[in-house]
């Protein structure tokens, strides 16, 4: 199947259990380990491949060309699916979901399945490229989103557009953001994907935009995700030359992170303008912590944001199984994962498309 990756079906997963049956007592009991006794905390959920963007290091225009075969409706999970799916995350310990893409706010009805989710006992925010945000903010919020995090790769509209090719302009990212935020939806997290020679220059006029904002500035290192975005390794600025550049204008201090594990580095103004992030998943790897998982927009389960290979839950689910049995199957794909991609990133990073990883813009960031 195109560039998704290759598709384990888990429907054999009670097969796999008569050998580890005492482990997934515990583990149904809700003390879920993986091989490298990481807990699952964090579910992203992918509710859409589609977006209306084409970001340059994501959905490359000669990838994801107008010929290109986006996933048919009945692939998709439904919101039910997705809600029962989420709920036995929930009971295995999972404490904070988040909704990505392609662009989430592009599915219809999306608050909805906000407000499914927003039943459970969990953290709930969502990923965004902003540009439908100033329409659906509030709606967003009164289906009981936390807060969101809004893509924005710089803050002059030439660059921005380039950035996103398809020229959309960057004043409605920002009428987006504010809406955000007049909503209750904050801090408002803002990302900016730093590629070296494309938008570096937009490093420090995002900073002095970005203070005193209250919103937080994140600067994430060009990844390998997927295997269309060209990635090099000489396009990566490192998250230490980000910072400090940023120090020389407006001298900076670190900050604790918030909570075991957390992705992005944090800093803050001395004088007093606020909190940015730098995610360095290149030249700082967080794997050692990691306790993500990531449920796919057709149902398959990612244990890395670089696998090569999902497990079909979906088949599961509409083979008519039990919750039981989709909590053994969930807890012995978490049991089984070994992943720390980012650690051990080598020469496989540059596989041509189609032969490898799975997309960012399938599987959420
Ligand atoms: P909050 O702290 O709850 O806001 O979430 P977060 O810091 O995880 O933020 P977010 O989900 O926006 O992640 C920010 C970016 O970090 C993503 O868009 C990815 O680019 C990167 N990222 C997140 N999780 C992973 C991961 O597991 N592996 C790698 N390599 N990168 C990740
Ligand atoms: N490297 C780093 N970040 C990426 N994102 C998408 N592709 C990449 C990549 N190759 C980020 C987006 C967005 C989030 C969904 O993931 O900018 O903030
Ligand atoms: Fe769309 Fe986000 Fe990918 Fe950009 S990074 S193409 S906005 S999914
Ligand atoms: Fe987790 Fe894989 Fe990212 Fe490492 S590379 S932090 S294991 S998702």
């Amino acid at each position: 199947m195109k560039t998704t990756g290759r598709i384990i079906p888990i429907a054999s997963a009670p097969k796999l259990l008569a050998a580890h049956d005492g482990d997934l007592a515990a583990a149904l009991g809700g003390s879920l380990h993986d091989m490298r006794n990481r807990r699952v905390r964090d579910l992203r959920i992918s509710v859409t491949d589609r977006c209306n963007f084409r970001c340059v290091y994501c959905m490359p225009k000669s990838v994801f060309g107008h010929d290109y075969d986006f996933l048919p409706r009945t692939d998709l999970l439904s919101f039910e699916e997705i809600g029962r799916i989420a709920r036995l995350f929930v009971d295995q310990g999972v404490e904070k979901i988040r909704i990505t893409g392609g662009e989430p706010l592009l599915r219809r009805h999306i608050e909805n399945l906000i407000g499914q989710l927003a039943k459970l006992p969990v953290e709930l925010t969502l990923t965004t490229n902003g540009s439908l945000l100033a329409k659906k903010a509030r709606a967003l919020k009164d289906a009981g989103l936390k807060r969101v995090t809004v893509s924005l790769d710089g803050i002059d509209d030439a660059v921005f557009k380039r950035m996103n090719d398809v020229d959309y302009a960057v004043g409605d990212v920002l009428d987006g953001i504010a809406a955000a935020a007049a909503a209750g939806l904050a801090p408002v997290k803002v990302n900016c994907v730093v590629k070296r020679g494309s938008n570096d220059d937009q490093i420090l006029p995002l900073a002095r935009h970005f203070r005193h904002s209250g919103h937080i500035l994140r600067f994430i290192e060009f990844m390998d995700v997927g295997s269309s975005n060209g990635w090099r390794m000489d396009e990566v600025l490192p998250s230490a030359d980000v910072l400090a550049v940023i120090n020389a204008e407006f001298p900076l201090e670190a900050i604790d992170a918030n909570y075991p594990g957390e992705v992005a580095g944090r800093w803050r103004y001395r004088d007093g303008a606020g909190e940015i992030g730098v995610i360095s998943s290149v030249t700082r790897a967080f794997c050692a912590s990691c306790s993500r998982i990531r449920l796919s927009t057709e149902g398959q389960l990612y244990t890395c944001l670089f696998a090569r290979s999902g497990h079909d839950l979906r088949a599961l689910l509409r083979q008519g199984a039990g919750d039981e049995q989709l909590q053994r199957a969930i807890a012995a794909v978490w049991r089984d994962r070994d992943d720390r991609y980012s650690e051990i990133r080598s020469a496989a990073t540059t596989l041509p498309a189609g032969s490898g990883k799975i997309e960012m813009s399938y599987i959420g960031g």
